[in-house]
């Protein structure tokens, strides 16, 4: 079994992953650790970097051995923004404190004419503590319901409607949006890079 060490603090990415990769043992990224850059115009650059970033805080300050390290940079792009938040989704109206709130503003920010197609985009950038950095990938399609609705999952998924489906993935089971989220494909694609 791999030790991996996961480069986020995101409750909800942590739950999906401790979910989508059994076959690791992921640790957490410690609390006294510093925050991870992210200053990319791209989740690739996002996700390299902050993998990067934690492995060397970690070959400096670690306290037990891991084989790699794992980071996610990922989000909900609107074709009818642009296709934001995108790379900005954590930073997204960052005055409303909940996602509720966030939600119901992006929502209020289409037109009632406006296309309503999204997607969620997530790329995965595996550092192993030695060897060269790789990424990953995995999206998925979809449309932004008239209202938030459901409490499963976390930030923008009370509002996004997979394709296939007529629930929001707040509303369907967790083993439904890991068989076709972004961050499922990419967990799957991960794997295979790995076996
Ligand atoms: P970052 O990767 O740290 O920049 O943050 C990604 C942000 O995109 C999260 O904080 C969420 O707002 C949003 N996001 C990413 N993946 C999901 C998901 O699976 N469901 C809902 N929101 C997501």
């Amino acid at each position: 079994m791999l030790n991996v060490l996961l480069a986020s603090r995101n409750a909800g990415k942590l739950r999906e992953f401790a979910e989508l990769l059994p076959v690791f043992r992921l640790v957490p990224w410690p609390a006294e650790a510093p925050e991870l850059p992210e200053t990319g115009a791209f989740f690739q650059d996002n996700a390299l970097q902050k993998a990067e970033a934690a492995r060397t805080w970690w070959l400096a300050h670690g306290t037990e051995p891991v084989d790699g390290v794992l980071a996610d940079d990922s989000g909900l792009c609107v074709d009818a923004l642009w296709g934001g938040p995108g790379v900005l989704s954590a930073r997204f109206a960052p005055e409303l404190p909940s996602y509720h709130d966030k939600n119901r503003r992006l929502l209020a920010m289409l037109p009632d004419s406006a296309d309503r197609c999204a997607r969620f985009v997530c790329v995965l950038a595996f550092a192993p503590m030695q060897g060269e950095p790789f990424t990953v990938a995995g999206a998925v399609e979809g449309s932004l319901a008239s209202d938030p609705c459901g409490e499963h999952g976390f930030g923008y998924d009370p509002i996004f409607i997979p394709d296939g489906h007529d629930h929001t993935f707040g509303e369907l089971p967790a083993e439904v949006k890991h068989a076709l989220s972004h961050r499922g494909r990419a967990c799957v694609a991960l794997r295979e890079r790995l076996a």
